[in-house]
């Protein structure tokens, strides 16, 4: 596991790249939906020392907390609310670079700066969302929206 969790050397998509691997065959061979998505928040969140990182699945007409890594969260969101409701609601990755600019976010932290979120597909319907939060302004972009999407359809 250790060996597994390493941070690899190089930028940010040689990074994500590693990780896609690994993710890939760490989850080969187990069928569990909840085991699948507490090991890859755990992959995620540890390769990248994000603030926050988990998922949140869908339940009727809210989103509800899932496997994650970091502080305590909001434990259901409805459709449409905050950046996690919104990604559900337009059906796509959303990239925040400042929270405080995106009206309706959601404040589980104060420490919470930038996000990103992106859903998770299922024979052709959003089955929930990855949520990941950083301390640091604008630390997600078009790379991380782009491996995040490859790597959530793992599940
Ligand atoms: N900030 C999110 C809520 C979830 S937590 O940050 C873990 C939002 O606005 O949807």
């Amino acid at each position: 596991m250790a060996e597994t969790l390493k941070i690899a050397e190089g930028g940010k998509a040689e990074r994500y790249a590693l990780l896609y691997e690994q993710a890939v065959s760490l989850l080969r061979g187990e069928a569990d939906e909840v085991a699948r998505m507490a090991n890859l928040a755990a992959m995620i969140h540890f390769t990248f020392g994000f603030f926050w990182t988990g998922f949140y699945r869908v339940e009727g007409e809210e989103l509800v907390l899932g496997p994650f890594q970091g502080p305590l969260a909001c434990m259901r969101i409805r459709y449409g609310r905050g950046v996690c409701g919104s990604a559900w609601k337009e059906a796509k990755t959303l990239v925040v670079k400042d929270v405080e600019q995106f009206p309706g976010h959601i404040a589980c932290s104060s420490l919470s700066r930038s996000e990103i979120v992106v859903p998770w597909w299922r024979e052709g319907k959003i089955r929930g969302v990855l949520d990941i939060d950083s301390e640091s302004l604008a630390t997600f972009d078009e790379v991380d929206a782009e491996w995040l999407e490859r790597i959530v359809a793992i599940l």
